[in-house]
């Protein structure tokens, strides 16, 4: 059978927009943001998505393209050796996607409770074992889509929902800007403060940002790539990085002015999104409404990313041991909710915790974190250094000094970044 492609070059830059726009943008980057020097974090956030991320999300589009398959049936293209490779990050993207499934269940149902009015509080709703519930429906969603192939169901989805996040996140950001507490919150979030630059920490957080909101490291690009007819991969993959950092920056400008006109504490971390945030939709004028579209613009953000994830493990399956699309997929979806119930289970009333952290935190943690970095640098590895160089110039227009740069980035600078997000990442842990 031939394998799909994508409708258009439109098509995939909103399937890529919806991979990189998720919960990373809107609930994670803001506080991040906030805590790390404020409008002065820009310019290490800028570095790390142009300098590195970018270079990578294009290497992933080149390997995808130039093997026209997925991540484990690419790398063992590439080399017979590096097929474990592969799989160690097709395990990756399955492990995040089952806690980042728990996270978009959440979303959910505070979507639907702001929209029937019934705001719900964390610890209750969470203490319940409603979440299973929620978790098992964001599954089925995302399930749903994958089942439905590339154009007609990922490229579908990301045709309707980013379209509509952009409309709702304009709507919200020009109400919150006009709400009393709009210039502390944006001097809170944005003044800069240039001292935190000397501060390691500060750009540790910023590459980790980076590569998580940009989706990179985890084979989704590689996966999205052999989709790809002839288009530009630079340019193309330049505007999802724009787009993923507007969208993140526009986040907090919701968010921040809400905080500050409701009086709450804005540097509450990463109860930002789902205590401090709704307290305040429940003291403001039209809380309810601004809390439903809220939240809807969080779970279209964090279904599209999510359904990009499912892709990986899946279209592997079909790649490598030739499984039909439908069956590949559920035989994923069910794995996906196995790995994904401990998580799932985490906050509820059977509290599942290591060593006093919540499984969630701890899975956030290990495989958001560590392994994020651990799958980027061995795409940057097999990438960079065993694909011939002849190979990536066909795919990034030619072998003139810029791709040449472009190669040294990627086996060195690409390679060392990472390494030492990784060693920085470690360090957190134990501080
Ligand atoms: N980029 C997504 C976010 O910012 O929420 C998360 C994500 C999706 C990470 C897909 C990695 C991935 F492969």
């Amino acid at each position: 059978m031939e394998r799909e492609q994508w409708s258009s070059t439109l098509g995939f830059i909103l399937a890529g927009i919806g991979s990189a726009v998720g919960i990373g943008n809107i609930w994670r980057f803001p506080y991040i943001v906030g805590v790390n020097g404020g409008g002065a974090f820009l310019i290490p956030y800028l570095i790390a998505v142009f300098l590195f991320g970018l270079p990578l999300m294009v290497l992933e589009l080149a390997i995808g393209r130039s093997t026209g398959t997925s991540v484990i049936s690419a790398f063992r293209s590439i080399q017979q050796r590096f097929t474990a490779a592969g799989l160690v990050i097709v395990a990756v993207a399955g492990l995040v996607l089952g806690y980042y499934l728990v996270i978009t269940g959440w979303v959910l149902a505070y979507a639907l409770s702001f929209a029937f009015n019934r705001p719900i509080e964390f610890d209750t709703f969470t203490g319940s074992y409603l979440p299973l519930v929620f978790f098992l429906l964001s599954g089925v969603a995302v399930y749903v889509t994958v089942r439905s192939g590339v154009r007609e169901g990922i490229e579908r989805l990301s045709r309707y929902l980013i379209p509509a996040l952009l409309v709702i996140l304009l709507f919200l950001v020009a109400f919150s800007l006009t709400e009393p507490g709009a210039f502390e919150g944006i001097e809170f979030y944005l003044s800069p403060d240039f001292s935190r630059l000397t501060d390691p920490a500060v750009w540790i957080a910023a590459f980790g940002q980076a590569f998580f909101s940009l989706s990179v490291g985890m084979g989704v690009l590689l996966t999205f790539g052999s989709y790809l007819g002839k288009e530009a991969l630079f340019r193309n993959a330049g505007i999802i990085a724009v787009a993923d950092m507007l969208i993140a920056i526009l986040a907090g400008l919701v968010i921040f002015p809400l905080v500050f006109t409701a009086g709450l504490d804005p540097a509450a971390g990463v109860n930002l999104a789902f205590i401090t945030l709704p307290t305040a939709f429940t003291q403001i004028q039209y809380g309810m409404l601004l809390g439903a579209l809220f939240f809807l613009m969080l779970f279209a953000a964090a279904l599209t990313s999510a359904v990009s994830m499912l892709e990986v493990p899946t279209a592997a399956l079909m790649d490598s041991y030739g499984y039909p699309r439908k069956r590949a997929t559920l035989l994923v979806f069910a794995a996906i909710m196995l790995l994904g119930l401990p998580s799932a289970l985490s906050y509820t009333a059977l509290n599942l915790e290591v060593l006093g952290t919540p499984f969630l935190d701890l899975a956030d943690y290990m495989f958001g974190t560590i392994g994020l970095i651990v799958a980027g640098l061995i795409v940057s590895v097999v990438g960079g250094w065993f694909m011939s160089r002849t190979r990536i110039c066909a795919e990034i227009g030619g072998c003139g000094w810029q791709q040449r740069a472009y190669m040294a980035l990627i086996r060195y600078g690409v390679p060392a970044i990472l390494l030492i997000t990784l060693i920085g990442s470690f360090f957190r842990v134990a501080g």
